[in-house]
């Protein structure tokens, strides 16, 4: 069992896409762990993206990310930061599969809708940024038996 940090960003809400993201997590099988809507704090924000300062694109993301609500949850399931990231698609939606979130609602890189973690020491080291451990909770769905053998 793995755990992943998924972001919503402030284009999913504002264009009220958040059901339909979560959905699509939801019925490939991950299960939630956590899930809450918040304006991220600009510190905040430059300490998800540090891998990144002094790149070309870090300002932009960091003002954008931080302009609007976002949705912020921690998915779980077998591979969950290989499986989200499927799901998400490739970084720029013009190069991301069909079917997946960002082909199938974006056009643009800087508003590609959706964070997750790219590796799981990431997910625990960005998890723990957005959550506190009393927020998330560990249960078993009645249809968790039915997704694997
Ligand atoms: N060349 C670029 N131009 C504009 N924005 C970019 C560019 N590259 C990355 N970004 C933005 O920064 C985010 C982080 O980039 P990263 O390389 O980590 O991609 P990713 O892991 O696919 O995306 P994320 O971390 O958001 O899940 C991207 O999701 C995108 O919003
Ligand atoms: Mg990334």
């Amino acid at each position: 069992m793995e755990r992943t940090l998924i972001i919503i960003k402030p284009d999913g809400v504002q264009r009220a896409l958040v059901g339909n993201v979560i959905k699509r997590f939801e019925a490939r099988g991950l299960r939630l762990a956590g899930l809450k809507l918040i304006q991220i704090p600009r510190a905040l924000a430059e300490e998800h993206y540090a891998e990144h300062k002094g790149k070309g694109f870090y300002e932009g993301t960091v003002t954008y990310m931080t302009s609007a609500p976002v949705v912020v949850m921690v998915l779980e399931g077998p591979d969950a930061v290989a499986a989200s990231r499927a799901t998400m698609g490739a970084t720029n939606p013009l190069n991301a599969a069909p079917g997946t979130i960002r082909a199938d609602f974006g056009l643009n890189i800087s508003r590609n809708l959706v964070h997750g973690s790219d590796k799981p020491e990431t997910a625990e080291r960005e998890i723990k940024l957005y959550f506190q451990p009393g927020e998330l909770l560990s249960y078993t769905r009645a249809g968790d038996g039915w997704l694997k053998e």
